[in-house]
């Protein structure tokens, strides 16, 4: 057993690395300086969603494996580890903002009286191990030892315990022996598959790949994992695109590449672009990262300029399905979170939509089965809704961005005999449209039908 602090532990990195740390049976001390996240935290509540997570906080809290606090030095001083997982998010300039690190390290200096790794869960640029090492400096000249090692995460927003507790791999990068010893005895129950809660998806037979590598391969390897998704996703877009041109079928293309397993189907899912507080994130400061280093990173920067056309491609299919004007229209918008399965709205394509389309006069209400509240407090007049029939009916135009199961459910029959017949426009391939031809609703699907 380890004693463990975890800085940023309100956020969906922070939170799903605490709870898992703890389950595994770690001793955790979470911290983060939003008051409110910590109070609903500490009565067994989340604040972000995350599938399976609030009964396995619930039960760790009961039996105080786990402390919530906004005291940073409470998750210090009896930690044998301190995991950072704040966030840094992007400047103008496409690098990554390194404020909320360098803040925590300062904290840091005057905290940690003892032998200590320092791990660090947030994407940072690699100069930033050195950075946050230069300032805990001090501490050797008073004979307290530490280390700085990146530990990336893999975790996917809304899934993060699947990912956690059945990862394809764990990365440890750092150089000194003693640091990876310690990260291998906190990951040495999850190795084995124990755990000290029920945990539904923990496999004790699976073999987990553990790569011990030096920390700039670490941060390396995070980067260019997320920049190969963001890839997969503008390739595939582009094939739809070409598809579309040549009268193709995107969801048999899609089927057919696949099948070949130098390819694989994962996230070859065509639609509006990668959205999300990562993909794009990364993927600009990895361009900014080889900018400072003299390279030219000429693949991503097509890559997110790919992402960038795509949604001004659906924008335009809009546009031409209600005319050249938009003033007065009604747009039904299905889908306002980043991804399907997740309440974060931060860097949703379908939010940047919404503002295209509400700045060019058109009305718009958007559906979410989880995200309505977080849509509206990101933009307050935006009409929201979970429930999915009050956001079809008396839309001039319905456009799916996001691949909920219920949306391939739509009754299309009764709408249209309930006097409505809206544009369908399906940026995801989950519309039925057999039923979509069976009702006599004109109908888009992107990457198929022009
Ligand atoms: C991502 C990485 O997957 C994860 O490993 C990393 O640690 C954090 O960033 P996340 O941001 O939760 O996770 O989103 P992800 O599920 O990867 O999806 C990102 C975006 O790509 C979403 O907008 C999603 O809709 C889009 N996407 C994904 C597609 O358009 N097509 C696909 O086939 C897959």
């Amino acid at each position: 057993m380890t004693d463990i602090g975890v800085i940023g532990g309100a956020g969906y990195v922070g939170l799903v690395t605490s709870v898992a740390f703890a389950a595994l049976g770690h001793k955790v001390t979470s911290m983060d300086l939003d008051i409110p996240r910590v109070r609903m935290l500490m009565s067994g509540a989340s604040p972000v969603y995350e599938e399976g997570l609030e009964p396995i906080l619930g039960e760790l809290l009961t039996r105080d494996r786990i402390t919530f606090t906004n005291d940073q030095y409470q998750a210090v001083q009896n930690s044998d580890a301190v995991f950072i997982a704040v966030g840094t998010p992007s400047l103008a300039d496409g690098r990554a903002d390194m404020s909320s690190v360098i803040d925590v390290a300062e904290r840091l200096r005057d905290q940690i009286h003892k032998y200590t790794v320092i791990v660090i869960k947030s994407t940072v640029p690699f100069g930033a191990v050195n950075v946050i090492s230069e300032i805990l400096s001090l501490k050797l000249t008073e004979g307290v030892d530490f280390d700085v090692v990146s530990n990336p995460e893999f975790l996917r927003e809304g899934s993060g315990l699947i990912d956690f507790f059945s990862p394809s791999r764990i990365i440890v990068g750092s150089v000194s022996e003693r640091a990876q010893k310690v990260l291998r005895n906190i990951y040495q129950p999850l190795l084995e598959g124990t755990v000290i809660v029920d945990v539904p998806w923990i496999d004790s037979v699976q073999e987990i790949p553990y790569v011990e590598t030096d920390v700039t391969s670490a941060q390396l390897t995070k980067y260019a994992a997320n920049a190969f998704l963001a890839t997969r996703i503008s390739f595939i877009n582009e094939i739809a695109g070409i598809s579309e041109k040549v009268g193709g079928n995107i969801e048999d293309i899609v089927l057919g590449l696949g099948l070949d397993p130098r390819i694989g189907s994962s996230y070859l899912k065509p639609g509006i672009g990668f959205g999300g507080p990562c993909l794009d994130k990364d993927l600009r400061a990895l361009i900014t990262i080889a900018g400072e280093n003299s390279y030219d990173p000429v693949m991503f920067e097509g890559v997110l300029h790919r992402n960038e056309l795509q949604l001004r491609e659906v924008m335009n299919k809009i546009v031409g399905a209600l005319g050249s004007s938009l003033y007065g229209k009604r747009i039904a918008l299905l889908g306002l979170a980043f991804k399907e399965g997740t309440n974060d709205v931060r860097h949703s394509l379908s939010i940047r939509l919404y503002r295209a389309l509400r700045d060019q006069g058109a009305s718009v209400v958007g559906h979410d089965f989880l995200a309505v509240q977080e849509a509206i407090e990101l933009e307050p007049e935006l009409e929201a809704t979970s429930d999915l029939e009050m956001a079809i009916k008396g839309s001039d135009v319905v456009v799916v961005l996001n691949p909920e199961a219920s949306y391939s459910e739509i009754d299309w029959r009764s709408l249209v005999s309930s006097g409505f017949s809206p544009y369908a426009i399906d940026t995801r391939g989950v519309l039925d449209v057999d039923a979509l031809s069976a009702s006599g609703i004109t109908f888009y699907v992107l990457g198929s039908t022009a």
